[in-house]
């Protein structure tokens, strides 16, 4: 028999073997975000087994492999039980099929069942809890559905007796390239991370955010099974070119720029809780406007304090709040401009809240080596040229450099609790140290790579093509030292990581970072890892020119020390 009769016959099979058809009568309710957005989601929606059209990956998979993926963190706190939260994401389930997902741990040789969770639908997610977890030891587990359907992974033992801790730092998975990120998940599983941190833009399929998510898990599971993970959702997560949540209103502009989210609040909490679940239970969990969610929290991983930052929610839209200085409501290319005058009172960047947790973070050090926030983007635009080398702006506003007052009082608070800040979103990798009041005196901050950067490539080039003051002797980059950002925020620069030619998937500045805290030298290392292993004379992969940073780590006291 020819070959493609054989996989005809195959696939013929595999239908019978699914105990359909079934007729859209049977699916579940096809407008789960309304009718208005007949199409959001849809792919993962509905008769979603009949939809026609090219997808991004296989929807209708064996049943065995219906979990497609799953992701925890382990709540570990001082003179406390610790918490496991996992989250297994699943594949659409067809209508026949239980909405009930088992997680079992292997204990004494034997797989126990320790809890049981509903599969939400729009979403197909599942989400469990187990109180009193002994996080001293390491502890499989895996997730099951129906007879046959199984996903395994490792809960691992908290590292506290470790010297040092590994973070993995990820963020802006292109789809516009899809497929296996082989040599990055290679080149982590090497690295062997304590922590995985996903800052955003974990998908750019905008409407189809439970495709996508799967599609993103599939490229990851094998590293994100094993070991707990951060993954928090940016604006592209959520369906928008840029976000300015605005405590959570509706968008009435197409860019969102007007503050609050375009797309229904429903489905801006399915994306939040597929993506955040996990996390420790939100800190100040009142919902915002539309009762969207909120999940900035705390983390305890080995003795190393993270806190959970959301960049996004509260903050001010810049159309109808500031001048207009450039040809967006975000961009400014004026020559000439005053800084101050868009930094004017009552524009939100972290908002009252998520300062309120800073500020009370920053004195919890008990237990504690090293702390450390974790959010979406930058606390400046430490940016010259934006999407393509001829597009010099003066600033872009959709970083935490501004409104700057914001940023100064989040940037003072980081200082104090002597925190490093490790975010995503640039698609431009950069160590800075910030400045407050003056070069140097605020916190260190890494801004990890793209993973695969065919969205926006953005390159740091001075205008003058000068180092600053106090520019790196050794450093083989040209552009070192003191400066200000384009909205008048004191950084020095330590280590950029230019594209070359976008054209060439060599030369895009891609890849990923590595955040060594050693605990007992007191230092902290930034790693920032081509997305293509470049190997060196010694046939030893090479990091990316100007690459490791390593910065002092200060042991936390409290504000009140000071
Ligand atoms: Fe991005």
């Amino acid at each position: 028999m020819p070959a493609c009769s054989c996989r005809r016959l195959a696939m013929l099979f595999f239908v019978a073997a699914l105990g359909g058809p079934w007729s859209a009568a049977d699916a579940p309710d096809p407008h789960p975000f309304g009718t208005a957005h007949g199409g959001l989601d849809g792919w993962a929606t509905g008769a979603w087994w009949e939809k026609k059209g090219k997808r991004p990956i296989e929807l209708h998979v064996p049943r065995h492999d219906v979990i497609a993926f799953a992701l925890y963190t382990v709540t570990v706190a001082p003179a406390a039980p610790a918490t496991l939260k996992l989250s297994a994401q699943f594949f659409p389930l067809l209508p026949d099929e239980p909405r009930e997902a088992r997680l079992e741990v292997r204990r004494d040789g034997a797989w126990v069942e320790v809890a049981r969770a509903a599969i939400e639908y729009p979403g197909w997610d599942a989400h469990f809890r187990v109180a009193d977890w002994d996080a001293g030891r390491d502890q499989p587990y895996r997730v099951r559905h129906a007879a046959r359907a199984t996903f395994e992974g490792l809960v691992r033992r908290d590292p506290g007796d470790r010297q040092s801790l590994v973070v993995g730092v990820l963020s802006c998975n292109s789809s516009s390239t899809p497929g296996p990120r082989t040599e990055i998940v290679a080149g982590l599983t090497a690295a062997d991370p304590d922590l995985l941190f996903f800052a955003g833009d974990q998908s750019y399929r905008h409407t189809q955010h439970t495709v996508a998510w799967i599609e993103f898990g599939l490229q990851f599971r094998d590293l994100i099974r094993n070991r707990p993970t951060v993954t928090i959702p940016d604006d592209h997560d959520v369906g928008h070119p840029n976000l300015w949540g605005a405590g959570g209103k509706r968008a009435l502009r197409g860019d969102g720029a007007d503050g609050g989210y375009m797309l229904p609040a429903a489905y801006v909490n399915m994306v939040e809780r597929q993506q955040t679940w996990h996390l420790p239970d939100p800190v100040d969990p009142a919902p915002v406007a539309q009762g969207i969610g909120v999940y900035f929290t705390r983390l305890v991983v080995g003795g190393v304090d993270f806190a959970i930052l959301e960049d996004r929610k509260f903050k001010t839209g810049p159309w109808g709040a500031i001048p207009d200085l450039g040809p967006r409501p975000d961009h400014i290319t004026a020559a000439v401009y005053d800084p101050a005058a868009v930094d004017l009172p009552g524009l939100q960047l972290l908002g009252a809240r998520q300062l309120a947790f800073l500020r009370r973070w920053a004195e919890e050090c008990q237990g504690i080596r090293a702390k450390c926030v974790l959010s979406q983007t930058a606390f400046c635009g430490a940016v010259h040229l934006h999407g393509t080398p001829a597009n010099r702006l003066r600033a872009d506003l959709d970083c935490n450099g501004w409104p700057q007052s914001g940023r100064n009082e989040a940037l003072r608070i980081l200082r104090d609790a002597k925190a490093v800040h490790l975010c995503g979103d640039q698609h431009l990798a950069v160590v800075v140290r910030h400045g407050i009041d003056r070069h140097g005196d605020g916190p260190w901050a890494f801004t990890c790579p793209a993973i695969v950067n065919t969205v926006y490539g953005r390159w740091w080039h001075p205008a003058d093509e000068r180092p600053g003051p106090h520019a790196l002797p050794t450093s083989p980059l040209p552009w070192t030292g003191d400066y200000e950002d384009g909205l008048g925020n004191k950084i020095t620069m330590h280590a950029y990581a230019n594209p070359g030619d976008l054209e060439d998937e060599r030369q895009r500045g891609d890849g990923y970072g590595v955040v060594r805290f050693d605990c007992a030298a007191e230092t902290i290392t930034f790693e920032c890892w081509p997305r293509f292993p470049r190997l060196g004379a010694d046939d030893m992969p090479r990091q990316y020119p100007g690459w490791p940073v390593v910065a002092p780590l200060e042991r936390p006291t409290g504000l009140r020390s000071r």
